[in-house]
């Protein structure tokens, strides 16, 4: 059997379990503990009743929450575009075509130069309390090159998204069609054993509904489940066929009519806002309110990419969406535990209760309010994941 360790003298410690703590959907328990055995935890309670283990781990008086689950990112490229973000910050607009100055980089890339890439930035977000990441293709746009990036991805990830369909390739700027039909043909067979999901950028200068409902109509037919980066820069039919789709999630939802919100409100696929991008890009917020009293499940990710939203911090992603958005800080916080596994359609992590992956995050403060009270410090100072600490 494996040995037992109790983490406790807890300040507060977010379950996302309603019935283990206050009754909020946080699960608050004021002195807390948690028991971990092998990759899982087995007990969570106050502190006095803690049972009898092999090891223990005194949190001071401090915080801990579950591990954060960022459920959209874009981590398997190469080089970055300081000069368009200085181009954004004095005024230029971001717009999808950005994204080939990416693609060039990336195919350029030897496979051993993307791996070190992705491994310094997930070694980023874990230091930023990060224990589940979800990660796309989208830079090679060339049956070798997405079948790459996705085999790179795997080696550090379940949670592996098929992203063909970014923009057209640049090699099919005289026939769209055409790359459709590769994307949901000869790369989409190279792709699907290697991906969990499969993605769209439906948005003008991308791909329009009809090509985004062939495309991922196409990846369930192979078993890849869909997700969508819809509404991102205008609104669109991106969202309503998420909805329609069954997807996971409609990522970024930033220009939203009242019927996008009932579809939302009336489906099961969850809102994961991305605050990064709208930073990065100097766009207007996503109504992270409007979502949450329609009854929406909302997620916050960073979409960490080194174009719209070149951060991994989560702890950055719940400052500006309590500050911008809308949300309070409980809230933020569900959003980027809980929320993220529901965009994954994930039961075992985002949350601390018996049963659930021992991906824990300790913080360096009293409350996990502080994280968005206290923008831009590095807050996080011990983070377990399945069990083991590794920060
Ligand atoms: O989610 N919107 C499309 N894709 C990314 C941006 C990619 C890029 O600019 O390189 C996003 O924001
Ligand atoms: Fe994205």
């Amino acid at each position: 059997m494996s040995s037992s360790t109790v983490i406790t003298n807890i300040a507060a410690l977010v379950t996302n379990d309603p019935s283990l703590g206050d009754s909020s959907p946080l699960g608050l328990i004021q002195d807390a503990a948690v028991v971990i055995e092998g990759d899982r935890v087995t007990w969570t309670g106050e502190a006095s009743k803690a049972p009898a283990t092999d090891n223990r781990v005194d949190a001071g008086g401090r915080a801990v929450l579950p591990g954060f689950v960022d459920s959209h990112s874009h981590l398997v490229f190469a080089g970055d575009r300081t000069q368009e973000f200085n181009a954004r910050m004095s005024g230029r607009a971001y717009s999808a075509g950005g994204i080939r100055t990416t693609v060039a980089a990336t195919r350029a890339a030897s496979d051993a130069e993307l791996a070190a890439n992705l491994t310094h930035y997930l070694a980023e977000a874990l230091r930023q309390g990060t224990t589940t990441f979800e990660t796309k293709s989208g830079y090679g746009l060339t049956v070798e090159d997405e079948a790459r990036a996705l085999r790179i991805a795997a080696e550090h990830t379940d949670e592996v998204t098929y992203l063909g369909a970014h923009i057209v390739s640049p090699d099919y700027a005289d026939d769209p069609a055409a790359y459709v039909a590769l994307v949901t043909g000869e790369m989409l067979d190279a792709c699907a054993p290697h991906a969990r999901w499969i993605d769209v950028f439906c948005e003008k200068g991308a791909f329009d509904g009809d090509q985004a409902r062939a495309i991922l109509t196409a990846g369930k037919a192979k078993g890849l489940h869909p997700r969508i980066h819809a509404n991102q820069l205008s609104y669109g039919p991106g969202v309503q066929l998420a909805v329609e789709l069954d997807a996971a999630s409609a990522d970024h939802c930033t220009h939203l009519t009242d019927a996008d919100v009932d579809a939302l409100a009336n489906g099961d696929t969850v809102a994961t806002l991305l605050p990064g991008a709208e930073f990065s890009t100097r766009a207007e917020w996503p109504d992270a309110r409007q979502l949450l009293d329609a009854g929406v499940t909302v997620a916050l990710s960073t979409d960490c990419n080194p174009g719209s939203s070149f951060t991994s911090s989560v702890p950055f992603c719940i400052a500006l969406a309590v500050r911008d958005m809308g949300m309070t800080p409980d809230e933020a916080v569900w959003s980027a535990t809980a929320g993220g596994a529901a965009a994954l359609r994930r039961t075992d992590i985002g949350r601390l209760a018996p049963g659930a992956r021992a991906d824990l995050t300790l913080l360096d403060a009293p409350s996990h309010v502080h994280l968005a009270y206290r923008p831009g410090v590095p807050l996080v100072s011990g983070v377990w994941r399945s069990g083991v600490r590794v920060v």
